[in-house]
């Protein structure tokens, strides 16, 4: 049982476990990390910079629809085979959040006049070695959700 505790860019607890949805089994957030043709799909939120797609599960809404829907919201990107990482808990100022991290193969990225709140689809062969510190990317991939995830990925892929 793989359970992880850390703080994350604004000091709040996160715990972030690679079992089977133990903090819900119906978490509001999702959390999506993706891959086309062999690189990472990642979206450009226009407040929180890039990061990988993802956001609130709606009303009616499974976490699996809606990691396929932000992903494609976000993206463009259609969402081919989609397995459950982990999940997570972040203990924030104003209440606690739960996301379910997923991991996406793209099956087709196809261009759209609207991406929402974000700029659209960011291919990168490689995440940047400076993540934490750099500018252009949201808090969301500074934290260790995201190195716990691509560790995990290694294992299993
Ligand atoms: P919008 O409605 O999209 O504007 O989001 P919001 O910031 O009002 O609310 P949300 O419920 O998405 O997040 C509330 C707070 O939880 C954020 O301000 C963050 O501090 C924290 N949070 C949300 N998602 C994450 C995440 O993936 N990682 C970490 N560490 N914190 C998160």
């Amino acid at each position: 049982m793989s359970e992880f505790r850390f703080t994350d860019y604004y000091n709040n607890q996160v715990t972030y476990s690679l079992s089977d949805q133990p903090f819900s089994k119906a978490p509001k957030h999702v959390w999506v990390i993706c891959c086309y043709e062999g690189e990472w799909l990642l979206t450009e939120h226009s407040r929180r910079g890039i990061e990988f797609p993802g956001g609130k599960v709606e009303e009616g809404e499974t976490a699996e629809n809606a990691a396929v829907r932000e992903v494609f919201e976000e993206t463009g990107g259609v969402v081919n085979d989609l397995q459950f990482i982990g999940q997570y808990r972040v203990e924030g100022k104003g209440g606690t959040i739960i996301k379910n991290v997923y991991y996406a193969v793209i099956e087709e990225l196809i261009a759209k006049a609207d991406y929402l709140e974000t700029k659209g689809p960011v291919l990168l062969k490689q995440l940047p070695e400076n993540l934490q510190v750099n500018e252009r990317y949201s808090f969301m991939m500074k934290d260790k959700v995201l190195s716990y995830s691509l560790q995990h990925l290694k294992k299993v892929k």
